[in-house]
């Protein structure tokens, strides 16, 4: 039986937000946890033309460009704690068991297990690093500090310095793991001049607005050493800056806006940067590799959140999978240059 009040909510949705905003709100309020294979099916499956259409059309480019202006309005924090501060044992649930990593993952074969693959997107951002050791290294967004202890694991000895704007990741990252991660927002807190040889982000500049990007790269720039590097992974827009799909991300990051790709790149460029490297990576098996372990852990998940988060992140798993199927964004990886003088 449908509630009517789901049905109230779901109609006003199509109209202000749209159709697959709609259907995605009415999933994750279920009364009873999504069904694994069918949830998966019903997001990933080919559409008929007809609902692509519609799917992407409405609501019109000046409705869709005013909401998200208004959702942008909101603080950083606010969207953050909404999306990252649930329970650090949930994440744990569909995690890697060893590193915890939030952020695309390197599947050299299908047989991969997540945990072999988040140590491959590791070991390449590494090499992109291109460390001697001593290096002091700042993590833009350092999640529950997976790349900082990475970083010790192989023997980095320079100074390793985080910043989160989720409380529960800087629980887990400073008293558990003992890593120096603060609760500093990056986007709006000044850095200190030249003091780092690295700069480093993994997945966190999907949180950085349009309108913020040049001032991050500048701020970036100017607390790099002369000749230091930024390496940067994010997934990015390829064709246009307020795609319908933009609308939905608001029930998953509310407050977030991707950039376009090369509005990223002109920014790092604009403020001195050389790009001298820009590689494209699949997030697909990542996500599915995340809503497989979600789905093999259900009870307790149910356990840990309410029914309605669970249905949640079952709902952002598939859609994401395809937002980076039907190529809506790609996943780089961006190594920035500061130049010798
Ligand atoms: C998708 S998670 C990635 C975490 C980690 N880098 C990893 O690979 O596992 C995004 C991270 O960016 C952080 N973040 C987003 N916006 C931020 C901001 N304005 N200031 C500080 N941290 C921010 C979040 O708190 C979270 O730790």
């Amino acid at each position: 039986m449908i509630e009517p009040e789901r049905l109230t909510q779901f109609t006003s949705d199509i109209v202000a937000r749209g159709l697959l905003y709609a259907i995605a709100n009415y999933r994750i309020h279920s009364p009873v946890p999504l069904e694994t294979t069918e949830n998966w099916n019903f997001w990933t499956q080919p559409r008929s033309s007809l609902i692509e259409w519609l799917a992407r059309t409405y609501p019109p480019e000046s409705t869709r460009k005013a909401y998200l202006d208004f959702m942008l309005q909101s603080d950083h924090s606010s969207g953050i704690e909404a999306h990252y501060d649930i329970s650090n044992d949930f994440y744990a649930l569909f995690l890697d068991t060893k590193y915890r990593f939030y952020s695309c993952a390197d599947f050299l074969s299908d047989r991969q297990t997540l945990e072999e693959a988040q140590a491959n997107k590791a070991a390449y951002l590494m090499r992109l690093l291109n460390l001697h050791g001593n290096e002091r290294i700042l993590d833009l967004g350092c999640g529950w500090g997976a790349m900082l202890r990475y970083l010790q694991d192989t023997g980095h000895f320079g100074e390793l310095t985080g910043f989160t704007l989720s409380r529960e990741q800087l629980a887990y990252a400073q008293t558990q793991l003992g890593l120096n991660v603060s609760l500093t927002n990056f986007i709006s807190t000044p850095f200190h001049q030249a003091s780092y040889d690295r700069i480093l982000s993994i997945g966190s500049l999907e949180h950085v607005r349009p309108q913020e990007i040049e001032k991050v790269y500048k701020k970036i720039y100017d607390a790099l050493v002369p000749g230091g590097l930024a390496v940067h992974q994010f997934f990015s827009l390829g064709r246009e800056p307020y795609p319908a799909s933009m609308v939905m991300v608001q029930l998953f990051f509310p407050g977030s806006l991707l950039v376009m790709h090369s509005v990223h790149i002109e920014a790092a460029k604009k403020v001195g940067f050389k790009i001298t490297h820009d590689s494209v990576h699949d997030y697909k098996p990542t996500l599915r590799a995340w809503y497989e372990r979600l789905t093999e852990n259900q009870h307790r998940a149910l356990e840990l959140v309410d029914l309605e988060t669970y249905n949640r992140y079952m709902t952002f798993f598939p859609i994401s999978w395809l937002f980076f199927q039907q190529q809506e964004a790609a996943l780089h990886r961006v190594v920035m240059e500061k130049s010798i003088s």
